[in-house]
């Protein structure tokens, strides 16, 4: 058993694609075991993609994730990290396999849909960043 956190972003939630989103995830067998609709501020964001903080394109990042609400769940099952990987698709939507979740609701590299932690430490750190231990269910 492995969590993962998942985050739809605001083109996801502006667009209307939480329900669907949600449902690949339950239909693939991951269990939602917390989640939360949430505005994050500049800083907010800026803190969660701190790695990327050296990147051409972190400010655009910071700048698109605060720029409405995203969802925050931590998904929990079998294989959690890949198997949101896999249903997410790649980074890029252009180079994304069909049937895929950046395939048939991203726009671009930047406005991806969803993010996926990518690995366990990652996704330790990643949860802890929205939810503790009261609000998993
Ligand atoms: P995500 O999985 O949320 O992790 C960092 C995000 O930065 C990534 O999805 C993309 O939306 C965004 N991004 C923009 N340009 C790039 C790039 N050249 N390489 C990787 N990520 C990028």
């Amino acid at each position: 058993m492995e969590r993962t956190l998942s985050m739809i972003k605001p083109d996801g939630v502006r667009n209307g694609h939480i329900g669907e989103i949600i449902a690949r995830f339950e239909k693939a067998g991951l269990k939602i075991a917390a989640m939360r609709l949430q505005h994050l501020t500049k800083e907010e964001a800026g803190k969660f993609y701190e790695v990327h903080s050296e990147r051409p394109f972190y400010q655009d990042l910071v700048d698109f994730i605060s720029s409405g609400p995203i969802v925050a769940m931590a998904l929990e099952g079998e294989n959690a990290i890949a198997k949101n990987r896999e249903l997410m698709g790649a980074t890029n939507p252009a180079e994304a396999a069909e049937g895929t979740i950046r395939k048939d609701f991203a726009k671009s590299i930047d406005e991806n849909t969803v993010h996926g932690s990518d690995a366990v430490a990652t996704a330790k750190t990643e949860i802890s960043f929205f939810f503790t231990d009261k609000d998993f269910v």
